[in-house]
């Protein structure tokens, strides 16, 4: 199944100079890239993407982190791209991501761990109207295509 899902390079991520080597990762992975911007999003923006952690003891902080400094969103499109991307990062503590994984390689804080991505269906439909205009989110063959995706009615 197609699916678009949105990724966010962290502040982190963008102060350590990374945003174009986990681009590359999820560009060489074969997800196409659909949306693309650098954003400083304010305390108002930050606390609608993060109200479910509304509450939680981390939220004050996880504001204050989104905030801090630009950081580039991200839509990519794939077939299952939302379990694709969400296995690329790794788990959220990077202590327990994977080595290979974007955070198993390059983070070792939970509060810093250079990426974020939808957790399922549902909620990437929401985030990304959330951070993308529709006319932001393009559509557009690629060549390479037929050497990455399975033939139609495959
Ligand atoms: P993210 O995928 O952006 O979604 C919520 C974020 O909260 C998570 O990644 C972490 O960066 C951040 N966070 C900070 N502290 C904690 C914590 N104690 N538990 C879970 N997430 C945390």
């Amino acid at each position: 199944m197609i699916e678009r899902t949105l990724v966010l390079v962290k502040p982190d991520g963008v102060q350590r100079l990374l945003v174009g080597r986990i681009l590359a990762r999820y560009e060489e992975r074969g997800l196409k890239l659909v949306g693309l911007k650098l954003v400083q999003v304010d305390r108002e923006f930050a606390e609608r993407h993060y109200a479910v952690h509304r509450g939680k003891p981390f939220f004050e902080g996880l504001v204050a982190f989104i905030t801090s400094g630009p950081l580039v969103a991200v839509a990519l499109e794939g077939p299952d791209a939302v379990a694709i991307v969400r296995t690329m990062n790794g788990a959220t503590r990077p202590a327990q991501a994977d080595p290979g994984t974007i955070r198993g390689d390059l983070a070792v804080e939970t509060a810093q761990n250079l990426v974020h991505a939808s957790d399922s269906p549902e909620t990437a439909e929401a985030e990304l109207a959330l951070w993308f205009r529709p006319e932001e989110l393009v559509r557009y063959g690629r060549e390479i295509d037929r050497w990455v995706l399975a033939p139609e009615g495959a």
